[in-house]
């Protein structure tokens, strides 16, 4: 089975979904001696298939899966549906400038989770992490039968007693700084508020697993100073979207070039908290966006994908963590070569 201790480099490739991790992404990784991640959130099991065949063909090298827990359906407020009714009346205007009628559009919640599964355990990769939540010691177990080391991601040491209780290998700990969606177990969870190196230690303090961590990282510095806490690896994802492998869009590309600095967690896009560039989508609308998951993903997909296809990126959602000023256009073997090297 996969060990932490097999890597030559101390990284792992965040996965990304939406579009940024690709094969050639999680190869140049793992080639280079780390973990390259590919990520099947959105993803069906066909697509999985695809994208770890290709992975195979370009790296004899170890490398992970990444699956999204569906949402308890449970999770979601009473009034859900209001919320809902109320975040579409809002987009609406912005949807009518890209030929959309968001108060009429019927959503279609694809849950493709267990298929995924089930094509993982017949088709074993080295690795499986989940996110948004911890599988059940049943379905950990049953890919650990098949060799798999499997992660979940946590944000919060509670998080981490849940996944230690249901046998993980380990755990991916995220911060506060991450690019994306922050994976906390339950869509109305407030986002830790504990910077990664303070994080770390709390979570160390309720598990024995081993722990790789991430979020924020830009520099050699920051890999540095995250190695110190005792990790066994650093996981980055912001710094390598803008990398020749990465899959980012040309909007999304053009988002993190366009001079804007800031950052924001924000439940704007999809009704989880996630961190994006702040553009004038997430200032007009973070305000008004309902904790409701993954509705409110499938209801502003269709808005961001016109946006996107329109090079409109003040409209889409650009996930980024704080180290984004430190993402350069370069092959990815030379962002690692970066990340690893003492300045
Ligand atoms: C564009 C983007 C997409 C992401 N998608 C996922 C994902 O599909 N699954 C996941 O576990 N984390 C996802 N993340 C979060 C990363 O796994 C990781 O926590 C984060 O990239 C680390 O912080 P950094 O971006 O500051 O390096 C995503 C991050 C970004 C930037």
């Amino acid at each position: 089975m996969f060990s932490f201790a097999d890597l030559e480099i101390p990284l792992v490739g965040a996965p990304m979904a939406g579009g940024p991790s690709t094969p050639q992404l999680a190869a140049v990784v793992s080639n280079a001696g780390g973990l390259g991640m590919l990520a099947a959130g959105y993803l069906n099991a066909d697509q999985l298939a695809e994208q770890v065949k290709q992975t195979r063909e370009l790296t004899d090298g170890p490398f992970g899966v990444n699956l999204f827990c569906p949402a308890d359906p449970n999770d979601n407020p009473g009034n859900a549906k209001a919320l809902l009714q109320g975040y579409r009346q809002a987009l609406a205007p912005l949807g009518k400038q890209y030929g959309l009628d968001l108060l009429n559009y019927e959503l279609v919640l694809p849950d493709h989770f267990h298929s995924l599964l089930d094509w993982l355990l017949a088709n074993p990769v080295p690795v499986v992490t989940f996110t948004f939540g911890c599988p059940s010691a049943e379905q950990i177990e049953r890919l650990q039968m098949v060799s798999t080391y499997v992660g979940v991601t946590v944000t919060n040491p509670q998080n981490a007693i849940l996944a230690t209780q249901a046998d993980a290998n380990f755990l991916c700990v995220q911060g506060p700084d991450a690019g994306g969606h922050q994976s906390t177990f339950r869509v109305q969870d407030e986002v830790n508020q504990l910077p990664l190196s303070q994080l770390v230690p709390a979570v160390q303090a309720v598990t024995n697993l081993p722990l790789i961590a991430g979020g924020g990282v830009g520099s050699n510095q920051d890999v540095q100073s995250i190695l110190a806490l005792g990790v066994e690896a650093v996981q980055v994802g912001t710094v390598l979207l803008l990398s020749d492998e990465a899959g980012t869009s040309q909007a999304h590309r053009d988002a993190l070039q366009s001079g804007i600095t800031e950052t924001r967690l924000t439940r704007a896009f999809t009704g989880r908290p996630a961190r994006a560039i702040v553009n004038d989508f997430v200032t007009e609308f973070d305000a008004l966006a309902p904790a409701v998951y993954p509705h409110a993903h499938y209801l502003t997909a269709p808005l961001r994908a016109k946006a996107k296809d329109a090079g409109a990126w003040q409209h889409i959602n650009a996930w980024t963590g704080t180290g984004f000023c430190q993402a350069h256009n370069s092959p990815t073997i030379k962002i690692i070569f970066n990340l690893l090297k003492p300045s």
